[in-house]
């Protein structure tokens, strides 16, 4: 469904899929990921998560088949971007958000010289009840907290350069899972 500049997919995934997910991510992690961009963007204070996982694509893939594959429509009948398959080498991320942890606004963007992400998927994977840590987008009326991400299973898609951010945890964790689709530069 479309709800602004977003599509969601509000449980899209069982708890029991979802702690699937989360069991891959223990058994594969990528060995020595540094989520670099949040050591140098710690210092002014973008972002302050505990801990970022990365996974890689052929581990989860079939996992994520339907997921992507909804994301893969939504993109030929909505925007109609030149997109990529994902590569097994892609990782997936899982986002830990402790109490008072959060990411201020921000675009996703890629340094990579030839390919731009196109969208962002995110997946809220928290097996237990949290509270705060609502996502958050620009939009051209301000801020907008999207309603339709608040429980496990909840699945939001969005053009990755579009602002938004995600608001302080207040109580428990927030666990995310986020991929990106890549496709050639915006021109
Ligand atoms: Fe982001």
């Amino acid at each position: 469904m479309k709800q602004h500049d977003y599509y969601f997919w509000k449980k899209f995934f069982s708890l029991k899929e979802i702690k699937d997910l989360n069991k891959i991510a223990k058994l594969h992690p990528v060995l020595n990921f540094k989520d670099s961009p949040a050591s140098a963007e710690a210092k002014n204070g973008l972002k302050n998560l505990n801990n970022v996982t990365a996974v890689r694509w052929e581990h989860v893939k079939k996992n994520l088949k339907d997921l992507n594959d909804k994301v893969v429509i939504t993109n030929q009948e909505r925007y109609k971007f030149s997109i990529d398959d994902n590569l097994d080498t892609d990782n997936v991320l899982f986002n830990v958000y402790k109490k008072g942890s959060f990411y201020e606004w921000h675009k996703d963007g890629s340094n990579n010289p030839y390919y731009d992400y196109k969208f962002t998927v995110l997946i809220n994977s928290s097996e237990k009840k949290y509270k705060g840590g609502s996502f958050q987008i620009f939009t051209t009326g301000g801020e907008y907290t999207a309603p339709e991400f608040n429980s496990v299973g909840d699945v939001i898609m969005f053009k990755s350069d579009i602002v938004h951010r995600v608001l302080p945890v207040e109580e428990g964790t927030r666990n995310s899972i986020s991929f990106f689709v890549a496709g050639n530069k915006f021109v």
